[in-house]
């Protein structure tokens, strides 16, 4: 089973995204973890994100690994821990960046299709083009959305407990920004798949966005076994 969650950053994929796999044991991909470790390679490397050619090489010949389970999953870039590195707001904007280049785009989409399909029971993937470009035919596809504000308010809330320097109007303000280039870029822009089902979570509890996910998973799961 392929589950895709798409949605712009802050509406609650990743959460949402690991109590799904959790709850009926399937793989969890991240895949903006992906984008993000490519970003912190470059940055490490010195190289401009402007420079797209050099970009997309070292995208291509980095190594990235995602490791262990949801709750405690390490993305390791080149064999080093790179998890915590690759979640400051520097890295989450050059990712935006790097994330526009087709040829990096290519490369992520091969090894995410390879890691969903291997996949023994299935996989949950979480990313902006999952159920338009890397599963469109996924067995079912989430659209998670939530009103900037909104979005902004969890975002800040998250880096204020782990202790990262920012303020809630610079957080807003990197939100909008990276709304705008990721539904703007010219390869898979951020769009609602078709067949999505769509859920603002602005006025939701977690627990009640779950339930509704859950409702259609085990719909799906009731309607392949009844045929
Ligand atoms: O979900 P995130 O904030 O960790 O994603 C980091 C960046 O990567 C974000 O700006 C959008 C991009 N991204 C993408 O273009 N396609 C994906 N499938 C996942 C993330």
């Amino acid at each position: 089973m392929i589950i895709a969650i798409d949605g712009p950053s802050g509406a609650g994929k990743s959460t949402l995204g690991k109590m799904l796999a959790k709850e009926f044991g399937l793989l969890y991909l991240d895949t903006g973890a992906m984008y993000r470790a490519a970003a912190l390679a470059v940055i490490k490397k010195g190289v401009s994100l402007e420079d797209r050619e050099k970009v997309a090489e070292i995208a291509e010949n980095a190594k990235i690994e995602l490791v262990g389970e949801p709750d405690s999953m390490q993305v390791l870039l080149d064999g080093e821990d790179v998890s915590a590195e690759i979640r400051t707001p520097d890295v989450a904007t050059a990712a935006s960046v790097v994330s526009t280049i087709s040829d990096v785009r290519k490369i992520m989409v091969d090894h995410q299709r390879a890691i969903g399909e291997s996949a023994a029971k299935g996989c949950v993937l979480e990313g902006r083009d999952i159920g338009s470009v890397v599963f469109p035919n996924a067995d079912i596809k989430f659209f998670l959305t939530a009103k900037p504000e909104a979005r902004a308010r969890r975002r800040f809330a998250e880096d204020q407990a782990k202790g990262r320097a920012t303020s809630y109007e610079k957080t807003l303000d990197e939100i909008n920004k990276r709304d705008e280039r990721d539904v703007s870029r010219s390869d898979s822009p951020l769009t609602i798949p078709q067949n999505a089902t769509v859920i603002d979570t602005s006025e939701l509890e977690l627990n009640d966005v779950f339930e509704l996910m859950i409702l259609k998973v085990k719909a799906l799961a009731a309607g392949s076994t009844a045929g």
